[in-house]
């Protein structure tokens, strides 16, 4: 069956770092079907044939390969220019993809992917229903489905609002949220390092971990997305969803099977959980950060009090999980790229604790600590630090590590980058990568309570200079 997929926000960061790179390995694989039609939808003065010409630079920054293929596969894009807020824009799209199925004599299958900031999602949906483009032209003959990127709204009421208009346009099974973490590769093999493993299970709770830490540190400001960052934040931006979703596939319980289904459950038991901070609780257990170029970047309101780092102490209040602190932390213009998890294991007492010599030994002789650092990026990597005898004649201890390279394990080949993953789900109409609604409302309920907590006690913007270590709560 022929494709149409239209893209609200076609010439924004997502479509050039991730769609069109995807699309394109999507359609060099066979991945779509033919014919296809990309109908790009934005607010900038272009006429298809520039707009061509950008799709075919921004799959050209990203991966080496042939300008004739790609010169090739950008003949199926088209571009109309319009504003979201006008339905005029939409009732050419809805022209345009008439005009393609009379050409193929079918009711073609039609994705709607919203890559626009959030605060354009409930009009871009209205008017995409007013302009009659959420139902299949024929019932029964094509399907449409909608694709929406986090974040899922502002807040919590904002996210239900948002979900009572989508029900009111698309059926459940139309929708599809997207959190790109869950399409990357090293963040679905959570689920088979923990589950497929034996040898964690039973030190999977609070008598064997003793803390865990997830953090998203990015080196890069926010460059030239001010107009989407600037009132939305890091907590919002990634605390929401990615170091959200990090943490549930970390702690949650067995799931019956690896279907979207049942994973997305016992996430959400997890996401359920979480520790609301009480009264002036906020003020140890968070800190809030920007950067000092922050009031400098494009878009950026003067005096933003938007902060671009977070940390977060917290606690997910089930029998299992009593006792260990959670660190979340994310923030731009760090000292790295980093995408970790951290689990730090307890020793049990007594130690046979003789000394150490290096990092990470005790002299009070008291506990060494096994870690585990889950690395998703810049390396997917998934390393053990254990103690070993150091050689010589005494019983000295040295800290080394197993380690495993994703890279190195698996054929380059074989990876799929997270955007294709999921493009590729939704055209196959497979929801298991996608986050339901019940674990949106329960994450946005979790933030909301910091949210708050930071404007009540009037928690201040800790300046940091750009490309430097984190703060530390
Ligand atoms: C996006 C956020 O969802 O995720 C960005 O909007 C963040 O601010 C990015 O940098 C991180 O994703 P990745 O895949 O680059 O680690």
């Amino acid at each position: 069956m022929p494709l149409s997929i239209v893209i609200f926000g076609a010439t924004g960061d997502l479509m050039q770092r991730k769609l069109a790179p995807s699309l394109f390995r999507l359609w060099l694989g066979g991945f779509l079907p033919k014919p296809f039609n990309v109908i790009g939808f934005a607010k900038d003065e272009l006429g298809t044939e520039e707009f061509q010409a950008k799709v075919k630079e921004m799959i050209a920054k990203h991966l080496t390969v042939s300008g004739e293929y790609i010169q090739k596969f950008v003949r199926s894009f088209r571009y109309q220019q319009g504003f979201f807020e006008d339905t005029q824009g939409y009732e050419k799209v809805a022209e345009t993809l008439g005009r393609s199925d009379k050409e193929w004599r079918v009711c073609s299958n039609k994705l709607f992917y919203i890559a626009a900031s959030p605060l354009h999602y409930k009009t871009i949906l209205k008017n995409l229903a007013a302009s009659n483009m959420a139902e299949p032209c024929v019932p029964g003959e094509g399907w449409t489905r909608v694709a929406i990127e986090k974040p899922f709204g502002k807040d919590l009421k904002t996210a239900q609002e948002l979900d009572e208009l989508l029900g009111k346009l698309f059926a459940e099974e139309q929708i599809y949220r997207i959190d790109h973490y869950l399409g990357k590769e090293t963040v679905q093999n959570i689920l088979a390092f923990r589950f497929s493993n034996s040898f964690l299970q039973d030190s999977w709770n609070n008598k064997g971990i003793e803390k865990i830490s997830v953090r998203i540190l990015d080196k890069e400001g926010i460059g030239e997305r001010g107009d989407f960052y600037d009132g939305i934040g890091a907590l919002r931006d990634v605390g929401q969803n990615h170091i959200l979703q990090l943490l549930a596939l970390f702690l949650m319980g067995n799931p019956e099977t690896f279907d979207g289904n049942s994973v997305g459950k016992k996430r959400l038991e997890i996401l359920k959980a979480l520790r609301i901070p009480q009264g002036e609780e906020i003020r140890t257990m968070s800190s809030r950060g920007q950067y000092e170029e922050y009031g400098k970047e494009k878009n950026v309101r003067a005096g933003s009090q938007t902060e671009t780092y977070f940390k977060i102490q917290t606690e997910v209040s089930l029998p299992q999980w009593k006792g260990v602190p959670i660190h979340l932390e994310s923030g731009k213009g760090m000292a790295e790229d980093l995408a970790e998890v951290e689990v730090v294991f307890r020793h049990p007492t007594p130690c046979l604790c003789p000394p150490a010599s290096g990092a990470g030994g005790r002299e009070d002789g008291k506990h060494y600590k096994n870690i585990l650092y889950y690395s998703i990026q810049p390396k997917e990597a998934i390393s053990i630090a254990f103690w070993a005898k150091k050689p010589g004649p005494a019983m000295v201890l040295e800290q080394k590590a197993f380690s495993f390279d994703y890279r190195v394990a698996f054929q380059e080949e074989e990876f799929v980058d997270a955007h294709e993953r999921l493009l590729l789900s939704v055209l196959q109409k497979d929801q298991t990568l996608f986050v339901s609604t019940e674990e949106i409302m329960a994450s946005w309920k979790f933030i909301d309570s910091i949210i708050r907590g930071w404007e009540e006690n009037e928690i201040p913007l800790s300046l940091y200079p750009c490309k430097t270590l984190g703060l530390s709560v």
